[in-house]
């Protein structure tokens, strides 16, 4: 059997129930993607419910400033992805119809390869290979070493049934996340078994190979911590100047540098002595 086929045969009677499953909208496609990006799924499941109740379609997001999509992404971080996803609502309102191109949907804010073809495949039923990283380390163990940019996507697109993009890129992720896990993955109950290289034994040909993400740094006493102390409080009311360093938890030198950065990336809003969301 191709690969595709051992994938599909595995993964079908076993698709994981996710709600972003169930839609083929291209906003709704999109923001579950986007949340996705560097969030866990049980995170994002009550996450993308509330978003879209609030902002159900483009013409929502779009109608609102800023600093409402903000508020709603409070708890998933990463809020320049808020403002990506603010940017491509509007975009799409402003060109009249969701792009359902490659070029169409990388023109749109935040938008690159994975993501415009993931709604390329999970919306529009095109055939497009997605390439996350749980896809990624299936194709770099399945080769045996280690894979460039280039060599991964090509790879996916040969593997890509033509008329079965929604199913197999589903199935293949699904095989990354739940059988070839990062560490201790279940070889033994895999399809791919016989034509994977690796098999488990050895260096892992994963590590380092394009497109599979290095465990996120620590957290505990980062930037990001301390940002998001601030986006939370402005998320409430707005924050004085000089309060800025009390609300982050941080020094003085190290909170006017970080509030500097996020006004200079329009995710915070300075008017006079004031912080605000933009
Ligand atoms: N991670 C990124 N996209 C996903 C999807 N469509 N289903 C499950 N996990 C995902």
């Amino acid at each position: 059997m191709t690969l595709a086929g051992d994938v599909l045969a595995w993964g079908l009677p076993r698709l994981r129930d996710l709600p972003w499953r169930r839609t083929r909208d291209p906003w709704a496609v999109l923001v579950s993607e986007v949340m996705l990006q560097q969030t866990q799924v049980a995170r994002v499941i009550p996450k993308w419910h509330a978003f879209l109740d609030e902002f159900p379609t483009t013409e929502a997001c779009a109608a609102v400033p800023l600093g409402d999509v903000l508020r709603h992404w409070q708890g998933l971080g990463y809020p320049r992805r808020a403002r990506n996803l603010h940017g491509a609502a509007v975009t799409v309102q402003q060109l009249g119809e969701f792009p359902s191109t490659l070029d169409g949907l990388l023109a749109l804010p935040g938008v690159g390869g994975y993501t415009a073809r993931a709604v390329l495949a999970f919306a529009f039923e095109s055939d497009a290979a997605v390439v996350d990283t749980n896809i990624a380390r299936v194709y770099a163990r399945v080769a045996g070493r280690r894979l460039t940019a280039r060599e991964v996507q090509a790879v996916a697109d040969d593997a890509l049934p033509s008329g079965a993009a929604w199913e197999f890129n589903q199935c293949i992720m699904d095989l990354g996340a739940v059988l070839c896990r990062p560490s201790s993955p279940a070889c033994g109950e895999c399809p791919l078994r016989v034509s994977c290289a690796w098999h488990g034994h050895g260096d892992d040909p994963a590590v380092g190979s394009a497109g599979v993400s290095r465990s996120q740094a620590r957290f505990e006493g980062s930037d990001r911590q301390a940002r998001g102390r601030l986006m939370k409080a402005l998320s409430g009311a707005s924050v004085a100047v000089a309060d800025a360093p009390a609300v982050m938890r941080c020094a003085e030198e190290r909170s006017h540098r970080l509030v500097a950065n996020l006004v200079a990336e329009g995710l915070v809003r300075r008017d006079g002595e004031r912080l605000l969301l933009p």
